[in-house]
């Protein structure tokens, strides 16, 4: 159906593809892997008309091709989910579907019924039951990811790249998509697909390519190929998951959290939290689990002090009841909220990444109250790029040229560098290859042993259960579970959170 053939791309100075050959062929799902910045993202914005200043030739149903723009691209019946989320915030779901091609009546005139009749029917398919009229700032992470799911298949593409469709979906939301996907191979479309879950892989993907650093190292049927096999073909090194287990004594209480309530924004007689309390000791690794909707991410926004109106109960930290009702507040009190959109929350786009890394501690950096410490940020940026593994050409280049999951250790270290007492993790690992996980679990545990208490929101199970040493479950706003991680097991979890 579609041959990339010697693809190459760099960026100043970055080579990010060289050489790259890709077939595909119809009712069939491709998966593309590798670790973070291999280049899997700038190939598939090449195929999708995103960028056009390439190497190479693309040819599509036997003839060549040449996109100079994403329309282009979809006329051809290329679509592509992105990896970050292209909406329209201040759009309605219904607006962003149809933004750039409005369904008109025969005067003219945007058919406003026929358009919100069509996004109810794509909204049904890909399993999400919100009114298209909503605007889609009010929508969490895992809702716009559905948006963006449905805005493709609006397109009636026959090849539909999927950039980490996943990422921020539920369990159940991954089943619908998964239906969807087949239903879409069984008509003849061809599925690109990338993602960081090896396993979805497994159960979804016919073949695979693996890039490192741009180059095609490995391809072939995904029935063939190990999962070791295939993360040592990504590295290009052997690595193995060594499980460190501590069995470590708190004593300390560092965070007690007593009777927390947090009203619903618009309905007064609803609850997005209720009675929730439990205590976070030095040291220790608290995970939180439950599925989208459970109100993980209002628990750690409660704490951070983003909703001081709204909620109620008592917050003690290291013994001194506080009164948290702003983000400085908070950070004040020893607390760091790494968000779990990164986007909208946690990076500034235009920024360097050395100076999105010293944001936060800008007033440590300040000389005098007058200049920056330039020096001081410099050993800043260098050490965090290290640590964290962070491919990025230079200190100076700007966020928005990093590969996604680059992009999210940046909002870590930038965090990091405040030195939290307690640090709130909100889906830190997304968008993160297998050993760069590995490497921030190992970061994270570390951390620990040196006294800082962390609390980790995850919907991956193997997450919670590979770093936390006690675990929380949560389901409609409420605590359903808390237990030492010995006593947890994933049913015993999944259970919980229903
Ligand atoms: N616009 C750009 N300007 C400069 N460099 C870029 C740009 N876009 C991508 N790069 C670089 O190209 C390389 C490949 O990035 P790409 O986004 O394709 O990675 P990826 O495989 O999708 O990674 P991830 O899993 O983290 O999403 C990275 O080194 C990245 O920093
Ligand atoms: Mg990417």
């Amino acid at each position: 159906m579609l041959i990339a053939n010697n693809i190459s791309k760099s960026f100043a100075g970055v080579q990010a593809l060289s050489s790259v050959h890709l077939s595909l062929q119809p009712g069939m799902v491709h998966a593309i892997i590798g670790e973070n910045g291999a280049g899997k993202s700038t190939l598939m914005k090449i195929l999708s008309g995103v960028i056009h200043n390439y190497e190479g030739q693309i040819v599509l149903n036997e003839k060549p091709v040449q996109f100079n723009s994403t329309r282009d691209a979809e006329a051809a019946g290329i679509a592509m989910i992105h990896q970050e989320l292209n909406l329209v915030p201040q759009l309605s779901i219904a607006e962003n579907i149809f933004l750039g091609r409005e369904i008109t009546d025969s005067f003219g005139m945007l058919a406003d019924k026929t358009m919100h009749e069509r996004s109810v029917e794509l909204l049904a398919r890909v399993g999400l039951g919100v009114d298209p009229a909503t605007k889609v700032e009010t929508l969490k992470v895992g809702q716009q990811q559905l948006v963006e799911i449905a805005k493709a298949l609006h397109t009636k593409a026959s090849i539909i790249i999927m950039d980490e469709p996943t990422s921020a979906l539920s369990d159940t939301e991954i089943a619908t998509l998964f239906t969807c996907i087949h239903e879409l191979t069984a008509a003849g479309a061809t599925i690109v697909y990338i993602s960081h879950k090896l396993q979805e892989l497994y159960t979804i993907a016919n073949t695979y390519v693996v890039l490192r650093d741009g180059v095609t190292v490995a391809r072939g049927d995904m029935k063939d190929i190990a999962e070791a096999d295939l993360i040592a073909q990504m590295s290009g090194r052997n690595t193995k998951n060594e499980k460190i287990n501590t069995t470590k004594k708190f004593d300390t209480v560092l965070l007690e959290v007593d009777d927390l309530y947090l009203k619903h924004a618009t309905l007064p007689n609803k609850n997005l939290l209720s009675s929730i309390s439990f205590k976070v000791y030095q040291g220790e690794i608290l995970g939180i689990y439950g599925l989208m909707g459970a109100g993980r991410t209002e628990l750690m926004e409660c704490l951070f002090g983003l909703h001081p109106k709204r909620s109620s109960g008592s917050i003690v930290v290291a013994g001194k009841k506080l009164n948290i009702t702003s983000p400085t507040a908070a950070i004040a009190a020893g607390m760091a909220l790494v968000p779990e959109d990164r986007k909208t929350e946690g990076l500034l786009l235009d920024n360097t990444v050395r100076s999105n890394m010293s944001l936060t501690v800008l007033d440590t950096l300040e000389k005098l109250g007058l200049y920056i410490d330039t020096k001081s940020e410099k050993e800043l940026s260098k050490k965090f790029i290290s640590e964290l593994s962070i491919k990025t050409a230079s200190d100076t280049t700007l966020a928005k040229n990093l590969s996604g999951g680059n992009q999210q250790k940046i909002v870590l270290a930038k965090w990091l560098a405040t030195h939290p007492t307690l640090l709130l993790l909100d889906e830190p690992t997304r968008g993160i290859d297998v050993n760069a996980k590995a490497e921030i679990y190992a970061l994270i545990k570390s951390l620990a042993v040196k006294g800082l208490s962390v609390v980790l929101v995850s919907s991956e199970i193997p997450e919670i259960m590979a770093v936390s040493d006690r675990v929380l479950v949560m389901a409609n706003g409420k605590l359903t579970a808390n237990m030492p991680i010995s006593e947890a097991n994933e049913s015993l979890l999944l259970m919980k959170a229903l």
